[in-house]
């Protein structure tokens, strides 16, 4: 018998990505490939990228330059592209780093079997389309396979916003959302092979209009999955998250006391240049009201500091709004210019402020997310177990504000989801003891 064909995958980026990924596997699956963790025993190399920062871009070119001696030692292997990088650049991928055979963007990845046939056939292949045909019909239904007990689900993709910043309208299109109908038939599918929790996914996921009542309809459609245990969603723009998702967090038991809602700068001046379309005090009334309907909810969100024309007023407005929201979690960048964005054309904050900037932000932010999570010892969460943990007899798992939280037990298995009481905050999660 032959041997299975192998497929590394390298994820990038956000959480689309490792969905995709997912996807892009089970696809070439159908082909006879099986997955590997190395790239050093792969028939086929895919690297699914992001296009967000600079950085991420770049870190694709080394990278690939790092695959040359595979591919000299193997010239049948396929080196793929996919993802926000390879529809932004397309072509010009190939035309950088010639060791690339196939280029795939996040719209096409259902056509990458005949891609690998046609670069099998020692031609590039390249598909950056928008197609008429839907992706996820043409994805052959996910293997029967057991899994583990939480799974990410995109529901939708895209962005009409723009913001000034922002490279995702251009590289992943206009807002489309996936029919209810097949959600459900997915959702159904993941729970019956073991999964207990869904992360509903999409760069604008509260646009989410595939359902009537948007997406808090999806989400009461999804309360009523048997064997299903938590919903959670992300990533949401505050202008889109409507009465009834707000009224969801305080009445619907599945949905999980956490959201992600980035606001990235509290400086009215800054937000209207990033064209938000809303205000810091509107994101703060908003979160009161998020807040009223569930009073335990933890809040996360997305910053950006040096955007351009940003001054040191600007910043320290960004500093109150995070004193006055008091964050959960939260993630921070600098400003990166990205080519083809309104934003790119202004005048750039210099790179020493930007860093300074960046310094104090993170310091704050991460001691409001120490300040949480230690307030989190006393109480009793729910954790839904996911793996061993690092010592013997240890387990992880999620509480439902989606902190780690680890457990000695010896009867408890992944999937299992129980009362802990939280006894100690560590630097990056909690010690907890079952409840029984
Ligand atoms: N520079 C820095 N950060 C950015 N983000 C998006 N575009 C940029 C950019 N050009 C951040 C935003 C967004 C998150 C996914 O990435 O904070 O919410
Ligand atoms: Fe980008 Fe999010 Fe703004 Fe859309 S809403 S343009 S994905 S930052």
């Amino acid at each position: 018998m032959s041997q299975p064909k192998k497929l590394f995958i390298k994820t990038y980026g956000c959480q689309m990505n490792v969905y995709d990924s997912e996807r892009m596997a089970e696809a070439m699956g159908g082909q006879g490939y099986v997955q590997t963790d190395t790239a050093d025993d792969a028939d086929m190399i895919l690297l699914n990228t992001c296009h967000i920062r600079e950085k991420a871009a770049e870190k694709v070119y080394s990278e690939l330059g790092r695959f040359r001696p595979l591919k000299e030692a193997k010239p049948d292997l396929k080196i793929g592209v996919a993802g926000c990088v390879a529809q932004a650049e397309g072509a010009e991928i190939v035309a950088r780093q010639p060791l690339v055979d196939i280029v795939v963007g996040p719209q096409s990845y259902h056509r990458l079997p005949e891609l690998e046939a046609k670069a099998a056939s020692g031609a590039k292949a390249l598909d950056t389309e928008f197609p008429e045909e839907d992706k996820f019909n043409h994805l052959a239904r996910r293997p029967k396979a057991a899994r583990g007990p939480t799974a990410f689900l995109t529901v939708q993709e895209g962005c009409d916003k723009f913001c000034a910043f922002c490279v995702v309208p251009y590289t992943r299109g206009a807002e489309v959302s996936r029919p209810a109908d097949q959600v459900l038939r997915e959702a159904r599918d993941l729970v019956e092979r073991g999964v207990k929790e869904i992360t509903l996914l999409g760069q604008n996921v509260n646009a989410y209009h595939g359902h009537d009542g948007g997406l808090a309809g999806l989400i009461w459609a999804l309360n009523d999955v048997d064997g299903l245990e938590r919903i959670r969603f992300t990533t949401s723009h505050p202008n889109d998250m409507d009465d009834a998702l707000i009224d969801a967090h305080g009445t619907c038991e599945k949905l999980m006391p956490y959201l992600h809602l980035p606001v990235q700068s509290g400086s009215d001046r800054i937000l209207k240049r990033m064209n938000r379309k809303h205000s810091a005090e509107s994101y703060i009334r908003l979160i009161e009201r998020i807040r009223a309907a569930r009073p335990d909810i933890l809040i996360s969100g997305d910053f950006i500091v040096g955007f351009p024309e940003e001054t040191d007023q600007d910043f320290a407005d960004t500093m109150a709004l995070i004193r006055t929201v008091n964050y959960g979690q939260a993630f921070s960048f600098k400003y990166s210019t990205r080519p083809g964005t309104p934003a790119a054309e202004r005048v750039q904050v210099d790179e020493a402020a930007k860093d300074a900037r960046l310094q104090e932000l993170q310091a704050l932010l991460k001691d409001q997310q120490r300040t949480v999570q230690n307030a989190m010892v006393g109480k009793t969460v729910h954790v839904l177990f996911e793996k061993p943990g690092r010592e013997t007899g240890q387990m992880v798992g999620k509480s439902e504000y989606l902190h780690a939280v680890h457990v000695t037990a010896s009867d408890v298995l992944p999937g299992d989801l129980r009362p802990v009481l939280i006894v100690a905050s560590n630097s990056n999660s909690l010690t907890g003891e079952l409840v029984t």
